[in-house]
């Protein structure tokens, strides 16, 4: 029996993203039209007011000055060296002129001993030794293991995230049947196998694997000791000031200091210290909770009413704990007797030390709970504060900052700087500034009066406490990046098809919108743990209709987007040492090639831009039905290690019941498609984009 024939369950298929802001704090609409008025603006068209925020800033030197806070790097003159390639429909990779590249680490594929080959009926106890599925962020920690961006560019420990599985794709069980990518299979008493269900736990979580470059510019996957899976299941630490909390108390830890596994890590981060953070996103569809009413730490977060979930790996039928706490409905006396709190063990940022295959990861809560896209750090200074920045990938949600406590200190600094903190949100103001809100108990009006009653109550409950505080709504904030040689941050917004007509406003004059746009930042005095901020649209994403059209995009020097660079749906992002910002796309499987709006703009894939001349160049295309997510490169910037995620996701449910495939990349050979990385490198030995 699929999900199909149940109506119940059809309603939550696709469980990711859930609206539930129902605060009636201002949207991003709302700020941009009361700083600009309708009228104005529409006059002025988009384009005017975009490149006018910056100029408005009073933000001398914003694109030319470098902080010092770099990496070593220098920025040249002409940043885009390479030609832009074409939009595609094809199921290959295409990269520029001068470029090749070469496929590596697939799901399945093993990276523990004694572990077999990927097969379609590989075991849950395989797949604990292989690497999981759906790759998302990724870093390459040099070999030496000192600094996150500077030792080998031939040989490191490549980390990255699996965000979730495609359960059609991972069971025999499921040839010939009725399956779009988001539903599972269940037995005629509607429990799961519990093999499959572990299957699918395995295939989550993050993955660490060395890797050498070879002399003709490939790289190998070696067999190392450091070579690990964390899954939904391994053990995991709760740390920070939620730690030993009442919100938290599982059966599994009365004391609430523990909790298992890690889901849905979309994007990563990476610490001044060496360590890998994986970013918890859309995990509240991954529980349910069947009792009359919700507690707010579910609701706020979309953890779904009834006793299906996305997943139903509470439903596995050998009844094993490790399944049910999925389930987190009330069945026992107190909290210590049953789940109901297991869903407040998730929504965190998840450290990871990859050189230590022994440590027990640390869910840091002092950064928040929310759905984490991920998190990006500024450069660390010695004898400042660390500061890092994080976005709640959900419409209408909210971009965070979090300030430690104590200052780094290169020789002593880890894990605890992210325990003693502050973590702030962000409120976007009409004049182009804006302001960090402190989500600190006591403060601004977070009190027992006000329905909170701790710090930690303050963390479980982030959402709201951003609600009560006056955040300002964004569409959907993903990933973040910092300009390592100005400290200017940016984030992608990727879209927010919720936007309706008579919300739209001048800046913003898209109702949906579509395409989503880029959003930047500077700090007060480019101090990172400012207070204040000023802010400006980098580049407002659409097609090649023109500045003035409903879904037409924009450069960062206010042109209108052509052939060459039109893109939708930001969503990966990352700049290098010289200052070159990738950007990668992420159109929904449910759009992509199919509805008129998005398909013009082919498969999804990655361009390069220029934060000085605005220039923006597509720089690589995928294959089909996938999105391109993660990106690094080695620190010479001589190879990239990019992902593909969820190729041939696109195939339809009756597709995929008569085995006709859309996408079966990278193998073509007959078999379902597979998530892998993809290593690029210049056929001259340039730094990648030059
Ligand atoms: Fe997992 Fe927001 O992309
Ligand atoms: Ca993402
Ligand atoms: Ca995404």
């Amino acid at each position: 029996m699929s999900v199909n024939d149940n109506p119940d369950l059809r309603m939550i298929e696709r469980g990711d993203e859930p609206l539930s802001n129902l605060s009636d704090n201002q949207t991003f609409a709302n700020v941009l039209e009361a700083r600009f008025g309708r009228r104005e603006l529409l006059k002025g068209g988009l384009g005017a007011a975009v490149v006018g925020l910056f100029g408005g800033m009073a933000l001398s030197g914003c694109n030319s000055s470098s902080s010092g806070a770099g990496n070593g790097g220098s920025a040249p003159v002409e940043l885009l060296g390479f030609d832009a390639v074409p939009v595609s429909e094809m199921d290959e990779i295409v990269v520029p002129e001068g470029y090749s590249f070469q496929v590596i680490g697939r799901w399945g594929d093993p990276i523990i001993g004694g572990t077999p080959e990927f097969a379609l009926d590989n075991t849950g106890a395989d797949q604990a030794g292989q690497i999981g599925s759906h790759h998302d962020g990724m870093h390459y920690f040099p070999i030496e293991g000192e600094d996150p961006y500077e030792g080998s560019s031939e040989d490191g420990l490549l980390v990255l995230n699996h965000e979730y599985v495609e359960s059609r794709y991972m069971h025999a069980s499921a040839v010939g049947q009725e399956l779009n990518a988001w539903v599972v299979t269940f037995k005629e008493d509607l429990s799961r196998d519990a093999d499959e269900v572990l299957k699918e736990m395995n295939a989550h979580g993050v993955s660490v694997y060395r890797i050498n470059k070879n002399s003709d510019n490939t790289w190998s996957i070696q067999y190392d000791s450091r070579n690990r899976r964390i899954t939904a299941l391994t053990p995991m630490e709760i740390q920070g000031p939620v730690r030993g909390s009442d919100l938290v108390r599982t059966k599994y830890s009365p004391q609430g200091h523990a909790t298992r596994g890690t889901i849905n890590n979309c994007a990563h981060g990476v610490t001044p210290w060496n360590t890998y953070l994986a970013a918890e996103e859309n995990w509240a569809g991954y529980f349910c909770n069947a009792d009359e009413t919700r507690p707010r730490e579910h609701s706020r977060y979309g953890v779904i009413a009834g006793s299906f979930s996305r997943y139903n790996w509470h439903r596995a039928d050998n009844g094993a704990d490790e399944f049910l706490r999925f389930d987190a409905s009330s069945t026992g006396s107190d909290a210590t007797e049953d789940y109901r709190n297991e869903p407040n063990c998730f929504g965190w940022m998840v450290e990871i030390d990859p050189f230590d295959p022994d440590s027990t990861p640390k869910k840091r809560t002092a950064m928040g709970r929310f759905a984490h896209e991920g998190v990006v750090f500024q450069p660390a200074e010695e004898g400042r504060p660390v500061v890092c920045y994080s976005g709640d990938d959900a419409r209408f949600e909210y971009i965070y900052k979090y300030v430690s406590a104590q200052n780094f200190h290169k020789a002593t600094a880890g894990g605890h700087l992210l325990d003693t903190g502050t973590l702030y949100v962000a409120r976007f103001n009409e004049d182009g500034s804006g302001e960090w809100l402190p989500l600190v108990y006591g403060l601004n009006g977070l009190t027992e009066a006000n329905g909170f009653s701790s710090q930690a109550d303050v963390l479980v409950n982030t959402r709201l406490a951003a609600d009560f505080v006056g955040a300002t709504k964004m569409d959907r904030p993903e990933w973040g990046a910092v300009d390592p040689n100005t400290r200017q941050v940016y984030f992608t917004l990727t879209n927010n098809t919720r936007r309706e007509d008579d919300e739209t406003d001048a800046m913003n004059p898209r109702g949906p919108n579509y395409h989503g746009h880029i959003i930047r930042w500077r700090e007060q005095d480019d101090d990172p743990a400012a207070l204040l901020f000023a802010w400006d649209i980098f580049a407002v994403a659409g097609d090649a209709s023109g500045v003035d059209s409903l879904t037409g995009g924009r450069d960062g020097a206010g042109n209108a987007l052509t052939e060459d660079n039109k893109f939708s749906s930001p969503d990966g992002l990352w700049i290098d040492k010289d200052s070159r910002i990738w950007i990668q796309m992420d159109m929904s499987e449910s759009v992509m090639n199919v509805n008129p709006t998005y398909a013009m703009m082919g498969n999804n894939g990655m361009l390069a831009a220029d934060p000085v001349s605005g220039e923006i160049r597509r720089f690589l295309t995928g294959p089909l039905g996938q999105e391109i997510t993660g990106v690094i490169t080695t620190p010479d910037q001589r190879t990239m290690f990019i992902n593909v995620q969820h190729p041939g996701a696109t195939t339809t449910e009756e597709d995929f019941a008569a085995g006709r495939l859309t996408g079966t990349w990278p193998d073509h050979n007959g078999g379902y498609g597979r998530s892998a990385t993809v290593v690029i490198w210049k056929d001259d030995g340039g730094k990648i984009g030059s």
